[in-house]
């Protein structure tokens, strides 16, 4: 028996078309990009995760000269936010990228092990995150939960 999964997602031409406090997001996702610490790859990413009290807590890309050893600024800033606000729900998280590892026009789309945090924040939050992805053209992809980037995740019924 063949089964069909789909799946949904919002698709804007630029962030512009966000209203004014998720394009705050995506500003502070900018922001800290620069911070990134990406010498290898050259590949500065950002992450903004907007919290239930309205506190925005922010991360970028963190290399290591062992590979492995480094942490995508999607985890930096989830992580961030599980250690500093356990009891604080993630609403949004946003997500920009600057470098020439990929192509200018290529949508930006977060790694699986990225994706596998997003879902148990949002297991153990009990509500689903906006997750907002900004590509370098400005293409702004959005997911109202972590499960439609995620699908036959581990550790889901
Ligand atoms: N990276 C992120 O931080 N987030 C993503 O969604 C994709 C990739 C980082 C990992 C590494 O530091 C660099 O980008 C190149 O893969």
């Amino acid at each position: 028996m063949v089964k069909n999964r789909t799946f949904t997602f919002e698709d804007f031409e630029n962030y512009n078309q966000l209203s004014e406090d998720e394009q705050a997001l995506v500003a502070q996702a900018y922001e800290i990009s620069a911070k990134a610490y990406a010498p290898y790859s050259k590949f500065k990413v950002g992450a903004t995760a907007l919290l239930e009290n309205g506190e925005i807590v922010a991360g970028s890309n963190q290399e290591n000269i062992a590979y492995p050893s480094g942490l995508c600024a999607e985890r930096v800033a989830l992580f961030f936010a599980g250690a500093n606000f356990p009891d604080q729900k993630v609403v949004t998280l946003c997500v920009v990228a600057k470098g020439d590892l990929l192509p200018f026009d290529m949508v930006l789309s977060p790694c699986g092990g990225c994706r596998q945090v997003m879902l148990e924040t949002e297991m153990r939050q009990q509500k689903p995150m906006r997750v907002i992805i900004v590509s370098q053209n400005k293409r702004t992809i959005i997911f109202s939960s972590a499960k439609d980037l995620l699908p036959f995740a581990f550790g889901t019924e």
